[in-house]
């Protein structure tokens, strides 16, 4: 089969990471006789370098022509210093999620028993612990009404759901669930917060379509807290924009390591896929990044977005039996990992490519 794929490498380690995917997604083309094209695209500072504009228009027609996209990493130190600065990096990114209709960003934390004891966390909460999060991505406090007063001493930010953006990711979390192990955690401020109030009122009244799913409302608070105390408590996760954003960093440590975490975001036509971490500006062009969580991405987009199941697996299996292997990358170095299986970005990558050749002709 023919997949066209918009590749926007982004900033920092975008480029590094997403090269390894697109390593990794030609070993399976040419293994699995499917023809996989790239065609690049700027967003976030590189962008703005090229362009002025962090999501020029020619990204845009590159992302609504291709099958599916594969996105790095957004976001430059120089924004952090300067608050007042107008244009910045991470407008690229939401744009992108605005103008694809992309709401609901997918973004599965489980750990690799292999890396058990690189989490901060105790491995015996963390054993089989597979959380599946439904954040909703293009509604909440990121895209409502913001503003300054007129003597700029003040400022809003203002969040607000509709009905239907609400219903239409939280059918999303209902059917994933009752697909999985039937429990669905709806998290929420309902104390506090009015557009929590009607999320809650929402799913409350969807739960009445899915009887096989049990229906926990958990307030935002106390679910940062229950995620670390135990969280194999959880199955699927559906969150406002905000609240998705934060948990799901804290929930990395769940999965050993930013650095692991893949995603997916979906809605109305394409899906584009992305590593969760950041452009992680202070290690990029060191050849220290973990690829994992963009070639993650990569299998998480073979599977949904193209239906290749069997290639998809194969690529979770390599990265598998790479830290089987014991390899690691500095992210997920364990106390006792002996220096020699530290390894580079590049040297990670060639041996996940390594161990995808394997898998193709186990008899070598
Ligand atoms: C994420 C990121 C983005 C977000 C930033 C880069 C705008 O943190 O995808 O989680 O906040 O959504
Ligand atoms: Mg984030």
């Amino acid at each position: 089969m023919n997949f066209k794929i918009a590749v926007l490498a982004g900033d920092g380690i975008g480029k590094e990471v997403t090269d390894w995917a697109v390593q990794v997604l030609r070993a399976v083309g040419d293994q699995f006789q499917h023809s996989f094209t790239f065609e690049d695209g700027l967003i976030g500072h590189a962008a703005i370098e090229a362009t002025g504009n962090p999501l020029p228009e020619a990204t845009l027609t590159t992302c609504r022509s291709a099958d599916a996209v594969l996105l790095g990493a957004v976001g430059h130190p120089m924004y952090d210093l300067d608050p007042t600065l107008k244009v910045r990096p991470e407008q690229g990114l939401l744009r992108l999620r605005k103008s694809l209709g992309l709401y609901s960003n997918i973004r599965p934390i489980r750990i690799f028993d292999e890396l058990l004891s690189a989490s901060s966390l105790k491995p015996e909460v963390l054993r089989g612990a597979d959380i599946l999060f439904y954040r909703e991505l293009t509604g909440g406090i990121y895209f409502g009404e913001r503003g300054r007063s007129e003597d700029r001493s003040a400022a809003y930010d203002t969040k607000s759901y509709s009905r239907m953006e609400v219903e239409r990711i939280a059918r999303q979390a209902f059917e994933a669930a009752a697909g999985r192990r039937g429990r669905l955690h709806s998290v929420d401020k309902a104390n506090v917060l009015e557009s929590s109030r009607l999320w809650r009122e929402v799913v409350q009244e969807l739960s009445g379509e899915y009887p096989n799913v049990e229906v926990i409302h958990m307030y935002v608070d106390n679910a940062a807290m229950q995620l670390i105390r135990d969280p194999r408590q959880f199955d699927v996760v559906l969150t406002g924009n905000m609240f998705g954003d934060i948990l799901t960093d804290e929930a990395s440590q769940i999965a050993g390591s930013l650095g692991m975490l893949p995603s997916a975001s979906v809605g109305d036509a394409i899906g584009l896929y992305e590593p969760v971490h950041g452009s992680a500006p202070d290690i990029a062009g060191q050849d220290k990044a973990n690829p994992m969580a963009t070639i993650l991405s990569a299998a998480l987009m073979l599977n949904s977005a193209f239906g290749l199941k069997e290639e998809s697996e194969c690529v979770i299996g390599a990265v598998e039996s790479v830290l089987a292997q014991g390899y690691r990358t500095g992210d997920i170095r364990q106390t006792d990992t002996p220096a020699d299986m530290v390894l580079g970005t590049t040297a990670i990558g060639k041996a996940i490519l390594a161990a995808l050749a394997k898998r193709f002709a186990p008899q070598l």
